[in-house]
């Protein structure tokens, strides 16, 4: 067992003593997380805060640690959260399963993606909305992504890997998101398509969803992005805005190696 697993607690910085010192939390408030996957200890004491219908990017070089963050916020059981505190419009994901998070509005899109084989455009958007709460109607989801409309019949593996990423997002729509978590939703997909997903999360943004985008295409996610947190070795070194990294070639060259 690693030592902070055996101490058993999560961290003292509760919203009471938060709003006993006058702070008020940020809609998404993440504090000193820790976690592991077995005894590997990965995401090692990430801190930042995230205002309502921010996009912040979410960057560094392979392995820095940022699909293990985005699973951690999840809630998902690997990599184990063993220390810290995840706070979501006052609700304390920290101590939330999966299940419990993505209810409470945390929708995570894989870089697979997800998209269930066997199933069609419409089956795999009708199964998002199994349980509540419930965003979207499926009739919305299509006004805003027409090409899911016109696809709603297909089998769902078999759409281009664009449309999948739409029927991702679509899907996380469906449910009800507070917070969109996409990690590498660029990844495998032409420059033209590229920009029809960021037309795609400008119009997300527009509607208030909280969005954290992970993508390798670092230049594209800052374009979109207000924020920028740059992640190493499972550590923030960077939180500041997007601009600043855009205009700031040491700092990409060090940790973004573009
Ligand atoms: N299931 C796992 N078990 C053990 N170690 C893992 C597991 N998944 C990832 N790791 C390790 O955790 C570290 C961070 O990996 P992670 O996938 O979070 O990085 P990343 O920043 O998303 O990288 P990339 O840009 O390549 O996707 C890496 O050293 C990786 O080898
Ligand atoms: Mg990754």
């Amino acid at each position: 067992m690693n030592p902070i697993a055996a101490q058993g607690s999560l961290g003292k910085k509760t919203l009471s003593n938060i709003k006993a010192t006058g702070t008020d939390p940020a809609f998404f408030s993440v504090w000193d997380v820790h976690a592991y996957y077995g005894e590997s200890y990965i995401v090692q004491g990430v801190s930042f805060d995230i205002r309502e219908g921010e996009i912040v990017a979410l960057l560094g070089r392979n392995g820095a640690g940022k699909t293990s963050t985005l699973r951690t916020l999840a809630r998902t059981d690997s990599p184990q959260l063993t220390h810290g505190e995840i706070w979501l419009d006052h609700k304390p994901i920290h101590s939330m399963s999966s299940y419990q998070a993505a209810q409470s509005g945390i929708a995570l899109v894989p870089e697979d993606r997800r998209i269930i084989p066997g199933l069609s455009v419409e089956e795999n958007l009708t199964l998002s909305q199994i349980a509540p709460p419930i965003g979207w109607s499926i009739e919305r989801v299509y006004e805003h992504f027409p090409r899911l409309g016109e696809r709603r019949r297909q089998e769902a593996v078999t759409l281009s890997g664009g449309e999948q990423q739409m029927l991702a997002i679509g899907r996380a729509l469906a449910r009800d998101v507070r917070l969109l978590l996409l990690d590498e939703p660029y990844e495998g997909l032409a420059p033209v398509i590229v920009q029809e997903i960021e037309r795609i999360l400008e119009s997300v943004k527009d509607l208030g969803i909280t969005t954290v985008i992970v993508e390798q295409n670092a230049i594209a996610a800052l374009h979109l992005a207000d924020r920028a947190i740059i992640m190493d070795m499972g550590e923030v070194v960077f939180d500041g805005s997007a601009q600043e990294v855009l205009d700031n070639a040491d700092l990409r060259q060090e940790y973004l190696a573009i």
